[in-house]
């Protein structure tokens, strides 16, 4: 009886140690897994953020910025347009130089109850008066061109002319108020594509005050 156990108990200790050996085993395999899956993707992260240099950082900012810019409706009425016989088209030679200072301002029909836009959509009238967009290219005298960040970020934050805090408020209908939710990485990544584009010399015209709109009729 006494050998019986001693030999049951060899072979559970054989068991054990068989079972033993196969979970280090399998431990050392997914140790080995997982160690193969963190030395293969580490060090390449790593080797990415090595090799991202500022130049190619600031490329990407740029191609950011040109993205927001063309899918936050800018072109609309930044651009001056091609009128064809379906509509108005972005004139690319001039991309976001604004209400064109050449382009003759339309007599406003006598009432009240609409707002309207000149056919590019750069010039717009409604109770504030008629309203030019900005000339957003970096051009020294009538863009961007001089304006600082923090310029661009007061504009768009608290719509200000110029981005210059104690200018006049920026009238309707650049969207600010909308802009102004943007993040700072969005809105700097706005700014760096503006100033990398062709700068475009164009002096926008001054708003029109409400009670100047009778004259400007009378004129055209
Ligand atoms: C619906 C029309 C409209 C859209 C869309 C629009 N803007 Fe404007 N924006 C204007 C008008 C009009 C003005 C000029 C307002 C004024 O003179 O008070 C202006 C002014 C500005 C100014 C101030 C410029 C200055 O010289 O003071 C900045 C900056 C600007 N827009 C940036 C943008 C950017 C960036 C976008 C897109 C993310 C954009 N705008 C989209 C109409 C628009």
């Amino acid at each position: 009886m006494k050998m019986l156990d001693n030999l049951r108990s060899n072979n559970v200790n054989t068991n054990n140690r068989f079972i033993k050996a196969l979970h280090s085993s399998i431990l050392q395999m997914a140790c080995f897994v997982a160690f193969a899956a963190v030395y293969s993707c580490s060090p390449s992260t790593a080797v990415n953020e090595q090799q991202i240099s500022p130049e190619v950082a600031k490329k990407e900012q740029i191609l950011r910025g040109q993205y927001l810019v063309n899918t936050s409706a800018c072109h609309d009425c930044h651009t001056p347009k091609i009128l064809t016989p379906l509509g108005p088209e972005i004139d690319t030679t001039r991309l976001l130089s604004g209400h064109p200072a050449d382009e003759p301002v339309a007599s406003v029909p006598n009432q009240s109850d609409w707002i309207l836009f000149s056919q590019g959509f750069t010039a717009a009238a409604g109770p504030w008066g008629i309203s030019f967009s900005a000339n957003l290219t970096p051009d020294d005298a009538t863009g961007t061109g001089r304006w600082t960040y923090e310029q661009f970020e007061t504009a768009i934050r608290k719509g200000k002319s110029k981005g210059l805090e104690r200018a006049r408020d920026l009238l309707p209908p650049m969207p600010w108020q909308m802009y102004q939710q943007m993040t700072d990485q969005d809105l700097k990544a706005i700014f760096a594509y503006l100033q990398s584009i062709k700068p475009v010399s164009n002096a926008v015209p001054a708003p029109i005050p409400p009670q100047d709109i009778v004259a400007v009729n009378v004129k055209n």
